[in-house]
């Protein structure tokens, strides 16, 4: 591993989601040196178009062969945790997809792997890196919201059609039962209750309404709700749906707290995200826009890079949380989303998947910093 003032990265997963991360690292003077993808014809165009120096279809090849920092992993989720693993042996940072990984026991293998390697590991959870997630954040932090106790996310993405074309998610976010996919929902909410984690869930699912196109039922329930204990003492209820015929709507959240509550717009002609603070707003029952306190709690680093964030994926998370990597990894400050943070984002989903199994039984959540 070298250090580190231009990083160099290999992207795995070239050809699919790992391409977003294209202009992040530009902007940053990040150093593509190396794509990898096993989509043989796809691999030259993912080379040109991400400026890359080399391209690998085999991902321990480019980890051999290419001189990286640090590899940003795009594929599938089952991949996760074991291109994470062979990075980590070889004391190469990694960014990692979400989620961390699909089962509880490879989790466990890539804890071990962060304890031996000299690289850090970090989950690139965007959705917690949005300017608006990220101004309740810095509320929490400076108190106005008092003390927080309950909240609400829901990811609705009815993907049917890109099931059929990303097949992998066929069978890992629509093909097992429970939240295969939580952190986008779960990932804000916990950040906005610091120091809190799921110590317990429940899972009900609303059933099964609509086929593949090869006649078979969704293993995964159309709309799948867990409830979560909070070791506080809070509540926090997470909905996941893939199915449903709906528009979209990824990026709903409420928090309440002792002295203020959030609720984001659920997207409407209109609608705009609201909030209510004692301090701020006198009058309890009138909410106010929370663009109203962008100026005041806008994070530095969203303020630094305010025009290209706008122009980047998912409301400017993928831009901001490169930016939280690369301070990682040069020793700036630690990331945001280190393995146990990641895992608090995870494993309820993961446990999520046994609780619906048995009929929505109460489950407890393991704590990977106790691995
Ligand atoms: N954070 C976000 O907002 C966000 C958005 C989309 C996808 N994702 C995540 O990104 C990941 C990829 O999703 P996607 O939609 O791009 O899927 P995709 O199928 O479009 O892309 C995955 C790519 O990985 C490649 N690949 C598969 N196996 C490989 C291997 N062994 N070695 C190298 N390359 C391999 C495939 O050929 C494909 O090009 C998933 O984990 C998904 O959850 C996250």
């Amino acid at each position: 591993m070298t250090s580190v003032p231009t990083l160099s990265v290999g992207i795995v997963g070239a050809c699919g989601r790992g391409a977003s991360f294209r202009s992040a690292c530009q902007l940053l003077g990040i150093r593509i040196a190396a794509v990898c993808d096993i989509y043989a014809e796809g691999l030259p165009k993912a080379k040109e178009t991400l400026g890359a120096e080399e391209a690998y279809l085999d991902y321990q090849q480019m980890l051999e062969r290419a001189k990286l920092d640090a590899v940003i992993i795009g594929t599938p989720m089952p991949l996760h945790v074991p291109q994470a693993v062979m990075a980590l042996e070889k004391n190469i940072h990694v960014l990692s997809e979400v989620p961390v990984g699909i089962s509880i026991d490879e989790c466990r293998q890539l804890v071990r792997a962060c304890k031996t390697s000299k690289a850090l590991y970090m989950m690139a959870e965007n959705y917690t890196y949005i300017r608006s997630n990220m101004v309740i954040r810095e509320m929490v932090r400076q108190g106005l919201f008092g003390r927080p106790y309950y909240a609400e996310g829901e990811y609705l993405h009815e993907l049917k059609e890109l099931n059929e074309i990303t097949k992998w998610r066929r069978k890992w976010q629509t093909g097992i039962n429970g939240l295969t996919y939580p952190t986008h929902s779960l990932g804000p909410i916990l950040q906005w209750m610091p120091g809190d984690r799921v110590v317990s869930l429940c899972c009900a699912g609303s059933g099964h309404h609509y086929k593949d196109p090869r006649g078979d039922s969704y293993e995964n329930e159309d709309s799948c709700v867990m409830l979560c204990k909070m070791r506080s003492g809070g509540l926090v209820k997470i909905r996941l749906d893939m199915l449903s015929n709906r528009p979209h709507a990824m990026t709903n959240y409420q928090l309440q707290g002792t002295d203020g509550c959030y609720e984001s717009s659920r997207g409407g002609p209109g609608q705009s995200h609201r909030i209510w603070l004692r301090e701020r707003c006198p009058d309890m029952h009138t909410w106010r826009p929370l663009e109203d306190f962008y100026e005041e709690f806008t994070p530095t680093v969203w303020k630094t890079y305010l025009e290209q964030a706008k122009q980047a994926g998912h409301g400017g998370g993928d831009l901001i949380e490169m930016v939280d990597f690369l301070d990682a990894v040069t020793g700036k400050r630690e990331a945001d989303i280190g393995i146990h943070q990641a895992l608090d984002m995870t494993l309820p989903g993961l446990v999520s998947q046994q609780s619906i199994a048995q009929g929505g039984a109460w489950l407890d959540v393991p704590d990977s910093r106790e691995w």
